[in-house]
């Protein structure tokens, strides 16, 4: 199970770098390429299980990985998280905001419950975590942080909360570039765009059947994209060959963004059109 990274062996070696989300899916495949470059792993979610078995994947392949259950929507446990990280480790070098999720609904059916669940997990969760990360850690000693956003270039009909809360988080990774340069601090974002794997098969198979064949059709690539070709370009803006690289939103979407239609729009006859010259009033306009 050793992870074969196309980067440099040892780029990583004794940085501390956490992940959340990492047990599974897209967090894991970051995890695992880089703990294979020398990176001493802490992958944090909710749920035990996925993460213990993560962990003792990298462990078996040579890699350092230690675990802690978290939901980043808890203002109180994030810190107590950070900060346990920090005493343990003597700091913590890097971050990978990757922990997110959402569900399919046209917005006229988010009712405001589910609006919020999804604000708070991807967008204030994402804030909880890097800001306490900054605080005990980056403040001091600088590092590098990649947050793992979406494809939004056309807003994101369907997933109206998840649009809204990555694009909140595009504007913070802007905004903290520039308030945490002088910290030695870098922010970049990663926006996938259709990823194969563990995140997809946990949408309902008969919604994903129908989105899967429309969206495979609309991407210049012809296919989906790896959580590997994800993970390849998280550690790039981590490392120092993106030493000149901050506030940015990469894509790596096989040139989904340029092309999709996302949404079918049904015909319609309701949009009225405008011409100052029929107006209905009396100045004479020649
Ligand atoms: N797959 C795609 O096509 C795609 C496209 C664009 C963006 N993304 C984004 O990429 C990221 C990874 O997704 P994935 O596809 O790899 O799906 P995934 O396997 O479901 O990963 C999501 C991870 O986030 C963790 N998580 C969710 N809510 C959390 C919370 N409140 N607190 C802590 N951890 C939480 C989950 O772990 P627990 O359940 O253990 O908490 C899980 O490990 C997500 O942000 C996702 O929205 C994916």
């Amino acid at each position: 199970m050793q992870y074969q990274s196309i980067f440099r062996p040892n780029l990583f070696q004794d940085q501390t770098i956490l992940v959340t989300g990492g047990g599974t899916g897209i967090g894991r495949v970051i995890a695992h390429e880089l703990a294979s470059l020398g990176g001493n792993l802490i992958i944090a979610s909710r749920k035990e299980q996925s993460l213990e078995k993560t962990c003792r994947e990298i462990s078996d392949a040579g890699g350092r990985c230690s675990w802690h259950t978290v939901n980043i929507r808890q203002e109180e446990d994030v810190e107590k998280l950070i900060e346990e990280i920090v005493n343990a480790h003597g700091g913590l070098d890097m971050l990978v905001n990757n922990a997110g999720g959402q569900f399919p609904s046209p917005a006229e059916h988010i009712k405001q419950k589910g609006w919020h669940a999804v604000i708070e997990t991807n967008l204030t969760g994402t804030f909880n975590v890097t800001r306490a990360v900054f605080n005990k850690a980056m403040v001091k000693k600088g590092g590098s942080i990649v947050n793992i956003v979406a494809e939004i270039r056309n807003g994101f009909p369907g997933m109206a909360h998840t649009g809204a809360a990555r694009a909140g988080v595009v504007n913070l990774t802007k905004t903290l570039a520039v308030e945490w340069a002088s910290r030695g601090v870098r922010i970049n974002s990663i926006a996938p765009g259709v990823i194969d794997g563990h995140g997809l098969s946990q949408y309902d198979p008969a919604f994903m059947k129908s989105y899967i064949d429309s969206v495979r059709a609309a991407i210049p690539a012809k296919r989906l994209g790896t959580e590997s070709e994800i993970a390849a370009a998280v550690t790039f803006l981590l490392s120092p060959a993106a030493a000149y690289i901050t506030g940015e939103t990469i894509r790596v979407d096989g040139g989904w963004s340029l092309w999709h239609k996302p949404w079918k729009l049904d015909d319609h006859n309701l949009s009225n059109s405008f011409d100052g010259f029929s107006a209905d009033d009396e100045t004479d306009k020649t």
